[in-house]
């Protein structure tokens, strides 16, 4: 099936969905009015090698565009790797009429952006995800950063892209725990905000799901649900004040658990597979702190269990996750602040969790592995 580009809009940032998303691209940046300054395309060696050349098949401008090349992967989003990227854009002559597009997953859309807001004090940029979870999270809604040490996104600027092409087409390249990865933003965003979806979901095995073909009509209407809802979310609340917490869920211990898997022996979590395992822990929290009945924490879970590879944590390793946990952005007052659901689809913001009440999580997260 055919997925007809629509435009889904935040603010003055357009989100071009669908199968002709890319065929916008031209006309977006002759609607910039650039200078001759130059445009840049940041990629990685995977996204240069599958998705720029249906890229440049799309967009004739973007011919004589200057490639930025970083690694992939977690490793490359530091202040470093943004300093060498500010170093060329400079020897270049980049200048403030230069625009940045960055193509690939949430590592290239995270460091881009952070690299544009920091360059002579802003520049211009697009966001072309080619990851599911490009395309269902991190693309969207203007939050840039870098890493700092092991700790993730410590350091960063709301800074929006000009526009966003979301362009399905590019799922057809990536590795299946890749996918499966970006299926954990999909589920939050289901649990936080969309009881329905999560209800069409839950009768769906994440393998499945994963067998499908992105051209099939349950893929388009995940996406396309996600998109709309993160869009709400951001267009009510940017700087995240308030609503934008919701988007937390799972992610206070999936981030520690990110970042100690980047440290262990084993091989590290993807971000959407650690939070699948900080929204098993979310779930009973929220079952302890905001009522989630049982059989609803029980079917998120076994659902979670199921389709995410298994992680746990032994004893001697919960200092150093409650230690990554502690230094999580979302601390008020001294207290950890989570976002917990009273059911699926009511997200509840701001409940303080005392590291008992985590250890307990994870008790149960290690629980769930044996069960
Ligand atoms: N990824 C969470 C947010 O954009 O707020």
């Amino acid at each position: 099936m055919k997925i007809p580009s629509r435009i889904i809009t935040i603010d003055r940032t357009p989100i071009y969905v669908g199968d002709n998303a890319l065929s916008f691209v031209d006309k977006v940046i002759r609607s910039m009015h650039l200078g001759h300054d130059g445009i840049y395309i940041l990629v990685d060696k995977n996204t240069r090698h599958y998705c720029l050349p249906v890229l440049l098949e799309q967009s004739a401008l973007l011919a004589g565009a200057r490639l930025l090349e970083i690694d992939g992967g977690e490793d490359s989003k530091t202040i470093a790797m943004a300093g060498k990227l500010w170093n060329e854009l400079l020897a270049s002559g980049a200048s403030r009429e230069s625009l940045l597009v960055n193509l690939g997953g949430g590592v290239i859309s995270d460091l881009g952006g952070f690299v544009t807001a920091g360059y002579k004090r802003g520049i211009n940029y697009l966001n072309i995800p080619t990851t599911l979870m490009g395309q269902s999270d991190a693309a969207i809604g203007g939050k840039t950063a870098v890493n700092l040490g092991s700790i993730k996104n410590q350091i960063g600027f709301f800074h929006a892209a000009k526009s966003v092409f979301i362009f399905p087409g590019f799922l057809n390249t990536l590795p299946k725990d890749h996918m499966r990865s970006g299926m954990a933003e999909i589920i939050k965003c289901a649990l936080v905000g969309n009881a329905r979806l999560w209800r069409r979901i839950r009768n769906h095995p994440v393998t499945e799901i994963l067998s499908l073909p992105v051209e099939h009509a349950f893929w388009h209407e995940m996406l396309t649900s996600t998109i709309k809802y993160k869009n709400m979310v951001v267009v009510r609340d940017y700087k995240e004040n308030k609503l934008r917490k919701v988007l937390n869920f799972g992610h206070t211990i999936g981030h520690a658990l990110e970042a100690y898997s980047l440290l262990d022996s084993r091989k590290p979590l993807l971000h959407g597979e650690a939070v699948a395992a900080g929204m098993i822990c979310a779930a009973y929290l929220s079952h302890k702190k905001t009522g989630l009945m049982a059989p609803d924490m029980e079917a998120i879970t076994t659902y979670l269990t199921d389709g995410f590879p298994a992680y746990s944590v032994d004893s001697l390793s919960m200092p150093a996750v409650m230690e990554l946990i502690v230094h999580d952005k979302k601390r008020k007052n001294g207290h950890l602040q989570f976002t917990l659901i009273s059911k699926p689809g009511n997200p509840v913001i701001n409940i303080s969790c005392d590291q008992e009440e985590i250890l307990e999580a994870l008790g149960f997260f290690n629980a769930t592995l044996s069960g």
